[in-house]
């Protein structure tokens, strides 16, 4: 099979490495990639937005199967389109994209089939929205309705800061037309969770549980990022919470997308707020996380090809997930001054020395090679990525590697899987069932 996969980030290169390993797969291109991705597939430089393009490029090489990493070309309807030129694609089509690219829509499905959400209400108008928050009071979430490349939510502890927020988004326009309509929405504690599973349209395989690390710096401060660190299993869902969330939170979702007339096909992601055991959902993804799926794939023992075929063609009902049963851990190395500005064009060292090393994978996010050396090319630039028999073996294991790994300006959080560590050390049950799921 010819694969041809849509992207250029850290969770692209973690795809590309697991095809790679598919004994179905002959060749595979990727658009526009990296320096990490280059290793294992042929990059072009063709946008992931210049449909066109990729269309015309998928014809020429007669690929067999393009999957799609990001969100941007979904919402440009490219399995649409794909799909009439009759050309095999894995993600989600234009209408079911609106689970992800409209934060009203999202909200009006949760309320509409009764799945577990944060109290909140639309607005189009900035006054009616004003007065909702005078009302309601603080803490209180911000949200954008549209894209707003992760940065269109804002939590608010007092309400002169939601008025900021509201007037940065609806009045200022600080997110263009995704800040048209807002969804206000109340503040839930707790603990946050990533849940994705594949679905036909009408069977669904989860994959095992996973967790983000949002915010920029250690212990979860100051602005959000695409995500610092991921580890996987996320102990917080253990048996009992990931039967409750395929039961009340996936299944009753894709039975509403069918009912809404939009049926969803490709990798559903949940983003969950779990307190006191239950989950509430903050927001859906139409595709894979960044950086959920470096430790996610790692752990997934199958070819993942007739997965995703199966998904296209429907009979997911047929596919079983192989875990391993070790934890995986991915520490992101970013660029100093990420998610602001930041320089480029800086050469890493110590990749060498990481690539000698056993169940440990360096996944490419914002890199580019000059002559022979690897450079930086972004805000987020590795996904340094280990496995390990516990988690606290995993964290031990990528900070081993990252320490190995260095470029002028590199940061990182130090405290990536911690979360996880406390959550297990308080249970001694959570210690037993610790990487099963
Ligand atoms: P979202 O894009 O909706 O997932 O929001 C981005 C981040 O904002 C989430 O990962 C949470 O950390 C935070 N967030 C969103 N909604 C809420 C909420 N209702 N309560 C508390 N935090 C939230
Ligand atoms: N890691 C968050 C996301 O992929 O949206």
């Amino acid at each position: 099979m010819k694969v041809l996969v849509i992207g250029g980030g850290g969770r692209e290169h973690t795809l590309v490495w697991k095809i790679a390993q598919s004994p179905k797969v002959k060749k595979i291109y990727c658009t526009p990639g990296n320096a990490g991705i280059a290793d294992l597939a042929t990059c072009l430089p063709i946008s992931s937005g210049d449909i066109n393009k990729l269309i015309e490029f998928a014809q020429k090489e007669k690929i067999d199967l393009t999957i799609v990493g990001p969100e941007d070309p979904l919402c440009k309807g490219i399995v649409d389109l794909f799909e009439k030129q009759g050309l095999k694609i894995f993600g989600a089509n234009q209408k079911a994209v609106k689970i992800e690219s409209s934060k009203s829509f999202a909200k009006y499905l949760l309320n509409k089939y009764g799945i577990s959400t944060a109290v909140g209400e639309t607005f189009t108008s900035y006054k009616k929205a004003e007065n909702y928050i005078r009302k309601t009071g603080a803490p209180v979430v911000i949200k954008a309705d549209g894209l707003a490349a992760g940065k269109g939510v804002i939590v608010c502890e007092t309400v002169p800061e939601a008025i900021d927020a509201l007037k940065l988004i609806m009045k200022k326009r600080a997110f263009g037309d995704a800040g048209d309509k807002v969804v206000i929405e109340e503040y839930l504690a707790g603990e946050e969770a990533s849940f994705l599973a594949f679905t036909d349209g009408k069977n669904l395989l989860s994959l095992p549980s996973s967790q983000d690390h949002k915010a920029i710096y250690d212990n979860d401060r100051g602005p959000n990022t695409g995500g610092m660190g991921a580890y996987s299993p996320a102990p917080i869902i253990d048996r009992d919470m990931h039967k409750k969330i395929m039961e009340e939170i996936m299944l009753p979702t894709i039975r509403a997308m069918a009912n809404e007339g939009r049926p969803y096909k490709g990798v559903l992601y949940a983003g969950l707020m779990i307190d006191n055991g239950r989950a509430k959902v903050l927001e859906f993804n139409a595709r894979f996380g960044d950086p959920e799926t470096q430790p996610l794939l790692m752990r997934i023992k199958n070819d993942i090809v007739p997965i995703m075929e199966a998904t296209i063609e429907g009979t997911l009902d047929k596919c079983k997930l192989e875990i391993d049963n070790k934890a995986a851990v991915c520490v992101v190395m970013a660029s100093k001054g990420y998610p602001g500005s930041y320089k480029k064009g800086m050469p890493v060292s110590g990749l060498e020395d990481v690539k000698k090393m056993k169940d440990v994978v360096v996944f490419h996010a914002g890199t580019d090679k000059k002559e022979e050396t690897i450079v930086t090319n972004g805000g987020r630039v590795l996904g340094v990525t280990a496995l390990g028999n516990s988690v606290k073996e995993a964290i031990s294991k990528a900070y081993l590697s990252v320490s190995k790994i260095t470029w002028n300006g590199v940061y990182y959080r130090k405290d990536i899987g911690q979360k996880a560590l406390k959550r297990i050390e308080l249970s001694p049950k959570l210690k037993e069932k610790a990487g099963k799921l």
